[in-house]
């Protein structure tokens, strides 16, 4: 079995927290070192990781010890670096956003392909076993007839300071939380989903959109209602609604390892709870870009999905810069 030498692309929070701990247990990947804008900031990276530290962005890119790189830098930088990801000849496994424009991905995209090089999006809930289990609920009917699909992420504000809140580095809850059920809503529809209407809400306090919602409908009629917030009380849930059950999965986009998450199905008044195994989404994600390194994933597949989910979230953009400057009439 092969072993992918990767490097992580700026000394970022989901880096030390959430991606670095999960690629220690992956047995696909090695952790070559870290660059950042600042010296200082690789410390703790290697003290916990081991790896090297690298005194800037170019100096990773240009090792040629480095197979892969993953890259968490706010939204607006993600097409200027994965570019020069890909020009140096290394796949990239980005964070969500994949961009902040749909052209933009859509250039990244052709790149790989033209360099053949693998690309993933980290929507780590794709690989959560979680999902399997609603599929397999849906499938057997146990829902009944599917009338309705309710997704939600909104959380609370995080502080000025963070990216979130700037739009000069791709901030706005659209493109930083509203790709998550966005993303469900597209896998469950189907290749048909389409947006129907959005809104983002702005406010006087912020220069970015802090609270989202859109309706997208697949050919057969069925609609997904999806929500999303950064100035807001915490919801991560996936609800479907059928004639015969509904089914509610309250910790559906971020479950962490050590939790076993609850899948509530009610049936006119009687509520039962599934408990879902434990899983490692992050692990699967990451291993779901190993097997795109060694073809036993499709890439033209997967980047289509990046690609749909890109011009989805290009759509509701559009739709609201219209509605933005329709409102002072
Ligand atoms: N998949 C998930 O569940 C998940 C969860 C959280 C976040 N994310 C995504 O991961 C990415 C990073 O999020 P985060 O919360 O970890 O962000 P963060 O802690 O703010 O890290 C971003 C890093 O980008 C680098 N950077 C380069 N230019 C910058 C600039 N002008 N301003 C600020 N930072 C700059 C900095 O590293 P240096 O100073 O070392 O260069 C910084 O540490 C985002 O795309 C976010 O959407 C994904």
């Amino acid at each position: 079995m092969s072993h992918w030498r990767i490097g992580v692309l700026g000394a970022a929070n989901i880096a030390y927290n959430r991606f670095l701990p999960a690629l220690e247990q992956s047995e696909r990947f090695v952790f070559a070192g870290i660059a950042s804008r600042s010296t200082s900031q690789c410390a703790p990276f290697l003290e916990r990781f081991g790896g090297r530290g690298y005194p800037d962005y170019q100096s990773l890119l240009q090792d040629p010890e480095i197979d892969c790189i993953y890259l968490p830098l706010p939204p607006a930088l993600h097409m200027e670096w994965g570019l020069q990801v890909l020009c140096a000849g290394k796949h990239l496994l980005m964070e969500k956003p994949f961009t902040t424009a749909a052209e933009d991905t859509a250039i990244l995209l052709k790149e790989a392909e033209r360099r053949g090089l693998a690309i993933h999006e980290n929507y780590m809930f794709l690989y959560h076993r979680q999902l399997q289990e609603i599929k397999q609920i849906m499938a057997l009917g146990e829902l009944g007839q599917i009338r309705m699909i309710c997704a939600a992420f909104t959380f609370p504000h995080r502080g000025a300071d963070d990216f979130r809140y700037n739009p000069e580095l791709g901030g706005g809850a659209l493109l930083d939380c509203g790709g998550y059920p966005l993303r469900i809503a597209s896998e469950l529809l189907g290749g048909t989903a389409r947006l129907c209407w959005s809104h983002l809400r702005y406010d006087d306090a912020h220069k970015v959109d802090t609270f989202g919602s859109a309706v997208l409908q697949n050919d057969r009629g069925l609609t997904a209602h999806v929500f999303f917030g950064i100035d807001d009380t915490y919801r991560c849930q996936l609800e479907i609604w059928g004639s015969k059950a509904s089914l509610t999965a309250p910790r559906f986009f971020t479950a962490p390892p050590e939790l076993n998450p609850s899948i509530h199905m009610q049936t006119g008044g009687e509520i039962r709870e599934i408990v879902v195994e434990q899983d490692n989404q992050f692990l699967n994600s990451i291993t779901f870009f190993a097997r795109l390194l060694d073809g036993s994933e499709s890439r033209p597949t997967h980047n289509a999905s990046i690609s749909r989910q890109g011009i989805l979230v290009q759509q509701i953009q559009d739709q609201n810069k219209q509605i933005k400057r329709k409102a002072p009439l």
